[in-house]
């Protein structure tokens, strides 16, 4: 049986040498998620896929169905979730197709639902986020990079927006003041939610573009694309080791 699940984000909505045995549509008490699970092979290991957009990339960051996604992958006896995010690079060392493992989180976004627990009836929950990643599935990433041979950066704090817009330049610079090394408008609610389900997650940034006012002109989501088809080929490296040290 799988235990674990690799959420895929934008340039990632389908699994590259995944060997698909089984499609399965989960309902869930929060609704539906994302897409059905796709089971599979990986590397000669049992993994599940979920594109945290959809298939075809039609699911906007804000309408995401976090709470279904994590508690379809919980209740198939997922225990460890390893999620794809295409960020803007906020720190100056960063390059396109960059792979950081952020080690904190700082989150931006509003309105999403954010809680598994928002019923009168529900008890008063207030889980520990000191380390909002799971430490030991971070060090098996950075263990894979090391055998894959990626120079990845081993820590970074995500800044997680709202969206869909990009930022202005000067929401930038107050990222940057409060600490944030990336941005990306996928992080949170997800790996709350992770925690509360008690799953060990973790996050693998991809870095898709200069945020804004980092780089040359504007954003165009045609380089977006074009870069991160860079970095997802490193990312399937990464997995590729991960799966042998799991
Ligand atoms: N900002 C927010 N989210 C993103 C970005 C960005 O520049 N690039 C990819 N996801």
């Amino acid at each position: 049986m799988a235990n674990l699940a690799i959420i895929g984000g934008t340039g990632l909505t389908a699994l590259k040498h995944l060997e698909i045995t089984q499609q399965e549509t989960i309902g869930t008490p929060f609704g539906e998620p994302s897409s059905s699970l796709v089971y599979g092979r990986f590397y000669g290991k049992e993994i599940v896929f979920l594109p945290r957009h959809g298939f075809h990339h039609s699911i906007p960051p804000h309408k995401i169905n976090y709470r279904a996604n994590l508690w379809a992958l919980k209740e198939i006896g997922i225990t460890q979730v390893v999620a794809i995010a295409a960020v803007g690079g906020i720190n100056s060392e960063y390059a396109i197709a960059d792979l950081i493992i952020p080690d904190q989180i700082i989150d931006y976004t509003w309105g999403r639902a954010h809680t598994f627990y928002e019923q009168d009836q529900d008890p008063v929950v207030h889980i520990d986020f000191t380390h909002p990643y799971s430490e030991g599935l971070r060090n098996l990433l950075l263990k894979a990079a090391l055998i894959a041979g990626l120079n990845i950066k081993d820590r970074g704090i995500y800044g997680a927006v709202q969206g869909p817009r990009l930022e202005a330049a000067a929401e930038i610079n107050r990222l940057e003041r409060d600490g944030c090394h990336m941005v990306g408008m996928t992080g949170m609610p997800e790996a709350a939610l992770a925690r509360e389900l008690g799953l060990n997650y973790a996050a693998v940034a991809v870095i898709a573009n200069p945020a804004a006012g980092r780089g040359e002109g504007i954003i165009e989501m045609s380089s977006i694309e074009q870069n991160l088809k860079l970095g997802m080929g490193k990312v399937l490296l990464l997995l590729e080791q991960l799966i042998s040290l799991i």
